[in-house]
């Protein structure tokens, strides 16, 4: 199976029917159209890219889906400020894949700066009992750097917090390969 395969089924364990999720990085819309077809009609479905072709591929793909659909041209960086604070710790699932899109300009590219305000900002929007999964790309030009700075953000973040815990799929004797690194919300508050 391959990882990002296994970050759906993973994220699928707990989203639901009528479920809000969202996609950060919206690409061509695979892991968007994954989320979109578990919440269905009552869900509701954010995503973000910095790129107009992945929000317009992203729309072709999800067009007969019947969820609410916010694709939104904008920076995950800024996923607080765009979703309404009624939803605030209402998600049940957050999905980054990091690097760039693929057949596309390499140059734009996920950067550690703006993903890791973006993983600060899910962490707090997630609900209890909600996930959150990263693919990194530590073979990649500049995901070398964005991988180890994301790894060690959240072994930190969730060894300081009673309701994380995080856990990294490393396939085995490939250290360029891709790694999937997923977070679980629990209902445990944070530690004093
Ligand atoms: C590996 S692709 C995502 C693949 C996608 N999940 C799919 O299923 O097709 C990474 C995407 O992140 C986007 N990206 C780069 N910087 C971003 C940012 N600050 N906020 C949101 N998306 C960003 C890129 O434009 C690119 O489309």
């Amino acid at each position: 199976m391959r990882l990002t395969e296994i970050a759906q089924t993973w994220i699928a364990e707990v989203l639901e029917e009528g479920d809000i999720a969202v996609d950060a990085t919206l690409g061509n819309g695979f892991d968007a159209l994954f989320l979109a077809q578990r919440i269905g009609e009552n869900g509701h479905l954010f995503g973000f890219d910095v790129q107009a072709q992945a929000i317009s591929s992203s729309h072709d793909l999800l067009k007969s889906e019947p969820c609410q659909q916010s694709l939104l041209h904008i920076g995950h960086e800024q996923m607080k400020e765009y979703i309404p604070s009624s939803y605030h710790q209402n998600i049940k699932a957050i999905m980054f894949n990091l690097g760039w899109l693929p057949n596309s300009d390499k140059s734009i590219i996920t950067t550690p700066e703006t993903t890791l305000s973006a993983l600060s900002q899910s962490l707090e929007l997630l609900a209890p009992n909600g996930r959150l999964s990263v693919m990194v790309y530590p073979g990649h030009h500049g995901g070398d750097d964005e991988s180890k700075q994301v790894m060690h953000w959240l072994e930190q973040t969730c060894s300081n917090r009673q309701d994380l815990t995080y856990n990294a799929v490393i396939l085995p004797n490939r250290p360029t390969a891709p790694i999937l690194l997923q977070v679980n919300k629990s209902n445990c508050r944070e530690l004093p």
